[in-house]
């Protein structure tokens, strides 16, 4: 499965029912980290099945520990520090800016020369908060410019404890430091003046490490004694809180909902977005269940906006700032201005977040702007439908995802780049359609059906538009073709009913730039005049057709949907397409066309397409008819691109 490259959200779907969220990724990378580093073999449960996590555990694989995924659903790692080697390539950190800091405090404490990468936005984050402490314990710490940025190459070796008090309130440098500290000589302290995440610590004291941890002013001093040998501790994650805020936000702001999250971490400073969306007066509540996690529970009203009010938000309460996404919609919403204030941090996540929250919140309709490292929100009345791409940022896709579902009833949203969930959560929008329930109007991957007669243009069309919004696009003709072309090289006759249906039932069928059917490659032959003219008696056949749509469907999943060509796709295969055209031209343009067959061959095969009784070629109610003759394919797919 693939999340939707593209996003399209109907507003005013209400959201009832209850999700789970994947596995808390701070949680989930340390306890990849911890594993690796714990001799023996560890069973993780709940792992996060995000992007980010799998980069950390692909590192830890490179670094020599062995990853397994039990048939319960479990990852296994086998490790410790006397199977670690260095890496023989870079470390290959994606988008995850965890696994880069995390990895560079591990790494440093073994006398390996590592290198840690990452993809174009990790590598334009600063490392020099990192690279700073790990240097004055003895590692060196290389980086490009004056904060030290991507590729990071890290020498380690012979570490010594630190007493260092951290500038930008970050979990990970605090992190960083003490995976770093357990194997330096002497007591490792990390200072905070504000109090952030605190896994890594309440993992360690979990797994036996020797370590205490004192208020310090308004924040908090942790003293780690190093411990070379950590043991194999068995792991359930809890489910992730920041993950949650984004149901939680669309449960408070769309009219008529609710929505428990079950199953939610709750460790300090993780639920601080629930208090500022009760402060704003949304009907929230945490209810604690025996194994120490929460359920979330939010419920709106058939007018949000009238319920909820603006509030003042202060970074501490948001530390890693996570949430501001999620809450910026609920501030969208809500009557009066909402001031975030210091979350200039915001600046140097994954995209400038600062910036694409002000972008997304005015391409829906409220107001914001930001001050120095104030961001203000002014609420509307109501949000719009409206086209927003997320940059690449996860956070970002699933908080205009639910702006979206806010919007004005009826209003359509189309949010580009929404791929980038997988960082984090690949299901989000499954889950969020559990919740808008079997609606027709629940999110879903944009698929565009382009369906008509042979000749009418419809695989340029679906290329170009295809490659306009960078979809993959299906051919379900060379489906048909690959299936008659298989049959006649079998010497099955095409209309032998069940020796065809039983060929299409069992075959693996590729369609791409080859099309390969049971492992041939009939892609030169699939246009001959032969397949021409077996196809329509292949695609006359009722439970050939019944194996291929399900193909059709599965393929829409696995490509996060996409541009899909045929006869029946806007009527029979994806009903719910958001976008339905028929292409149509005049008889002779379409002959002209097709010159590889003859105007009598075309003829047939359209006149059988049409008439057979199975899902027959046909124009679905709700589709755009296009008369394709005598105009430019530029102008055809403006035209169609027109209707999203
Ligand atoms: O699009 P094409 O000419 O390559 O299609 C080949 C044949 O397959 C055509 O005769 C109709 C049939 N077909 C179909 O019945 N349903 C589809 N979705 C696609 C093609």
């Amino acid at each position: 499965m693939t999340a939707p490259r593209i996003l399209v959200v109907q507003g005013g779907v209400a959201c009832r029912g209850s999700v789970r969220t994947p596995g808390e990724k701070s949680i989930s990378h340390r306890a990849v980290l911890f594993a690796a580093l714990a001799e023996g073999t560890s069973a993780i449960y709940g792992l996060s099945d995000g992007a980010d996590v799998a980069a950390t555990l692909a590192a830890v694989e490179a670094m020599g520990a062995q990853v397994e995924r039990a048939s319960d659903g479990s990852v296994r790692i086998r490790g410790g520090r006397s199977r670690l080697h260095q890496p023989d390539h870079p470390l290959d950190c994606g988008n995850s800016g965890t696994s880069m800091r995390l990895l560079a405090g591990v790494v440093a404490g073994f006398a390996w020369e590592t290198t840690l990468l990452g993809d174009e936005s990790l590598s334009a984050r600063p490392m020099d908060r990192v690279a700073e402490p790990l240097a004055r314990m003895g590692a060196t710490v290389e980086g490009r410019g004056d904060d030290c940025r991507p590729p990071l190459r890290v020498r380690g070796g012979a570490l010594q404890g630190i007493d260092w008090t951290t500038e930008v309130a970050s979990a990970q440098v605090k992190s960083a430091i003490l995976l770093a500290g357990l194997a330096a000589v002497g007591p490792t302290v990390v200072r905070e003046a504000v109090t952030t995440r605190a896994h890594t610590e309440e993992m360690l004291a979990e797994a036996g490490v020797r370590l205490s941890v004192e208020p310090w002013g308004d924040g908090r001093v942790v003293t780690l004694h190093p411990s070379a040998l950590l043991p194999v501790t068995p792991r359930h994650v809890p489910g992730d809180p920041s993950a949650s805020a984004f149901f939680v936000v669309a449960g408070c702001v769309v009219p008529d909902s609710r929505v428990e999250v079950e199953g939610i971490y709750r460790g300090p400073a993780r639920l601080g977005y629930i208090s500022v969306l009760q402060r704003m007066g949304a009907q929230v509540t945490v209810t604690p269940a025996p194994d120490g996690t929460a359920t979330i529970t939010a419920t709106s009203a058939a007018r949000p906006h009238d319920t909820l009010t603006a509030t003042t938000v202060a970074a501490a309460e948001i530390p890693s700032l996570d949430e501001i996404p999620a809450l910026a919609v609920a501030a969208a919403m809500a009557r009066g201005t909402t001031v975030f204030s210091d979350v200039g941090e915001l600046r140097v996540k994954e995209v400038d977040r600062l910036a694409a929250v002000v972008a997304m919140v005015q391409a829906f309709g409220a107001t914001a702007h930001v001050e120095g490292d104030t961001l203000s929100i002014t609420g509307a009345a109501a949000l719009h439908g409206a086209r927003f791409d997320s940059q690449g940022d996860h956070r970002m896709a699933m908080a205009a995802a639910v702006a979206a579902l806010a919007a004005v009833p009826g209003e359509r949203s189309l949010i580009t780049g929404f791929g980038a969930v997988e960082t984090s959560y690949p299901r989000f929008a499954d889950d969020l359609a559990h919740l808008t329930g079997d609606d027709p109007l629940a999110p879903r991957a944009l698929v565009i059906a382009i369906d008509g007669p042979a000749g009418a243009g419809k695989s340029t069309v679906s290329k170009a538009v295809a490659a306009h919004l960078g979809l993959d696009r299906l051919d379900t003709g060379a489906m048909y073709r690959s299936v008659a072309a298989r049959a006649l090289a079998l010497d099955i006759p095409p209309d032998d009913h069940d020796a065809v249906a039983a060929l299409a039932a069992g075959a693996e069928i590729e369609v791409g730039a080859r099309v390969v059917i049971d492992g041939h490659d009939v892609t030169g032959v699939i246009r001959s005049p032969e397949v021409g003219r077996a196809v329509s008696d292949v695609a006359a056949n009722a439970d050939v057709r019944s194996a291929l749509v399900l193909r059709q469907r599965a393929w829409a999943k696995a490509h996060g949907g996409g541009v899909v060509e045929g006869r029946d796709i806007g009527s029979v295969v994806f009903p719910h397409a958001q976008v339905k055209v028929y292409l149509t031209a005049s008889p002779e343009e379409r002959a002209r066309r097709r010159r590889d067959e003859s105007p009598a061959g075309v003829a047939r095969r359209d006149r059988i397409d049409s008439t057979r009784a199975a899902s027959p070629l046909a124009e679905a109610d709700d589709a755009h008819r296009l008369d394709t003759t005598g105009r430019s394919v530029q102008d055809v797919v403006e035209e169609v691109l027109s209707w999203l």
